[in-house]
């Protein structure tokens, strides 16, 4: 599927995540052809730059960091349709210019009406953006083409927080035109969370309490971080990925199939899941928050948070988050999905690991199965993008002796399509109007809900505690899991 004709005007374009993944993006999807000739693009901002200048950017933004190859009759069908609005967000006389540039673009190149707002931009100034479109009636498509904003997470940084913003945003759009980004359902492996379940019969008849003991969606990344301080002191790791991607990971593992794919069935079930989610009455023993110090990482010494450029000295902002949740349905009794990410870990490593009971019997010596683990499905989400099964192999040999081993499953060794990049495939969707990997208001509050309930009682009550870069995250995370009789995985 093609996009039809049509233009973007993205708010924040100098921003790192315009440089290194909008663009870079857009230019991938003019590359495989899935953006028309007609497409446009318009960048907005305080920079006083002419069309050229712009232009000049995006050549450096897409040939830096563009996964194919720079090639200069892509970039030209690009070039064409790339404008630059120099402007403050308050500034009517700016909006003003960007309405006769938009219109510019439907008359030379053929854009159609049809124009997306990316708001690559802090919330803060969601309102003031918001309220420049209406006014100036961007907002209101004309002769059946379409106006559309897209928003990037965390929408909020509590429940109360999301519902304003959303009530700004959806006072100027309509429900099904507000595009929620949460990049996670963009990636490839993610999406086949759903075509491993439910487009085969040997998975489903284990997923469920009588087989599986318990859950563990980890997403660590071995960087710290790095320029974005302002952004993140003031959010912290659960609010960051844990509200958003992990809650996301873990609907999609736990929800119920859904009736069709269309995005209201899909989405139903998920928030149907979202809100069987139940904290653990003991938040003290059930969740670990931490904040890395300095020290050596892969041969390379590293700063602490607290000495990292632009954090305060005596921030107690987490680094390194980790929860017990369980969910209160049929299928899910009893089993603890247990969420940890964090900055500085070990090594970068997004997975879903299904860890199974151990059999109920085993007519074997206990000598003879000593390095038997518990069965496992994991779903590696990157960077080695598969799936692995963990299981019990007789050892070659005179005895019985019995040993796990691993059985992958290797996107690289088993496709010849490459997949897309998560941002290439939520603006295309975006694009067509396709709404299935967008979160909707619901799901976003449903997340808030369960996740402020622990900021609250970390705010109050729990200080993080230090690891060491490269480790895997304060011992206030391994006590947690031990006191449940489990053990973190060593991905
Ligand atoms: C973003 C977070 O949503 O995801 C970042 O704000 C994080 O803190 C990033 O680094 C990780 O994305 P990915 O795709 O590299 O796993």
């Amino acid at each position: 599927l093609i996009a039809g004709p049509s233009s973007m005007v993205m708010f924040g374009v100098t921003g790192d995540l315009a440089r290194k993944k909008l663009l870079p993006a857009i230019y991938d999807l003019t590359h495989r052809g899935l953006l028309p000739p007609s497409f446009g693009l318009v960048g907005f901002g305080r920079r006083d730059w002419t069309d050229e200048d712009f232009q000049e950017y995006v050549r450096t933004s897409v040939s830096e960091h563009a996964r194919t190859p720079f090639t200069d009759s892509v970039f030209e069908q690009l070039r064409g349709g790339l404008r630059f609005v120099t402007g403050e967000f308050d500034d009517k006389a700016a909006f003003d210019r960007l309405t006769e540039v938009v219109s510019e673009l439907d008359a030379t190149r053929g854009t159609g009406g049809n124009h997306a707002f990316y708001l690559s931009i802090p919330p803060s100034a969601f309102p003031q953006v918001c309220s420049q479109l209406a006014d100036s009636g961007l907002n209101t498509p004309r002769d059946g083409s379409w106006r559309r904003v897209v928003i990037e997470k965390p929408f909020g940084h509590d429940l109360e927080s999301a519902r304003e913003l959303n009530d700004v945003v959806e006072k100027v759009f309509r429900p099904e035109d507000v595009f929620r980004i949460d990049h996670y359902l963009g990636k490839e492996t993610v999406q086949n969370i759903l075509a491993l379940r439910f487009a085969n019969q040997m998975f489903e008849p284990v997923w469920n309490a009588t087989y599986v003991d318990h859950v563990q969606i980890t997403m660590a990344e071995d960087i710290g971080i790095g320029s974005r301080a302002g952004y993140y002191d003031g959010i912290g790791t659960a609010r960051d990925v844990i509200q958003n991607h992990l809650l996301q990971l873990l609907a999609l593992t736990a929800m119920e199939e859904p009736v069709s794919f269309r995005a209201s069935d899909l989405r139903a079930e998920k928030e149907k899941v979202l809100s069987a989610v139940e904290l653990p009455e003991d938040l003290a023993a059930h969740t670990a928050r931490g904040q890395y110090v300095g020290g050596w990482q892969g041969g390379e010494e590293v700063a602490s948070y607290l000495e990292e450029d632009g954090i305060p000295a005596d921030s107690t902002t987490e680094t390194f988050a980790a929860i017990r949740l369980d969910i209160a349905t049929r299928r899910w009794a009893g089993v603890p999905f247990y969420l940890r990410a964090g900055k500085r870990l070990g090594r970068r490593v997004t997975e879903i690991a299904v860890i199974l009971k151990r059999a109920p019997f085993l007519p074997f010596r206990s000598t003879d199965t000593a390095d038997l683990g518990q069965n496992a499905i994991v779903i590696r989400v990157q960077p080695d993008e598969g799936v692995t099964m963990r299981f019990g192999s007789k050892v070659p040999g005179t005895q019985m002796e019995v040993r796990d081993v691993t059985m992958d499953f290797a996107y690289g060794m088993n496709f010849t399509e490459e997949s897309p990049e998560a941002y290439e495939r939520l603006i295309l969707d975006m694009l067509l109007g396709d709404p299935p990997l967008f979160p909707r208001q619901k799901e976003v509050e449903l997340s808030w809900k369960i996740l402020d309930p622990i900021t609250e009682y970390w705010a109050e009550n729990m200080k993080p505690a230090p690891y060491r870069p490269g480790s895997w995250g304060p011992d206030t995370a391994h006590e947690m899991l031990a006191r449940d009789g489990r053990t973190w995985r060593r991905p």
